[in-house]
């Protein structure tokens, strides 16, 4: 039996990792093809919104807030 569930992984200092079954609409409501994987622009600056374009490297993006990882291993 395989796992269906969505996994969202916010990577450090970049983008939100969405690993499932999940279908990604533009805002024209057309479905968008995309891989097994789709990394969701969490910098703001990515010039092909939601997707992740790299350039949170280049702007040297630094997330804010806790990683749930982090959170969840120190039991919080
Ligand atoms: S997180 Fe990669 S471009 Fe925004």
């Amino acid at each position: 039996m395989s796992d269906a569930r969505v996994t969202i992984t916010p990577l450090k200092n970049g983008p939100n990792l969405v690993q499932g079954p999940v279908r990604l609409l533009g805002a024209d409501g057309k479905e968008v093809e995309h891989k097994d994987s789709i990394a969701l622009c969490r910098c703001g600056r990515s010039s092909s919104k939601p997707l992740c374009d790299g350039t949170h490297r280049s702007i040297g993006f630094e997330a804010a807030g806790v990683d749930p990882a982090a959170a969840k291993s120190a039991g919080q």
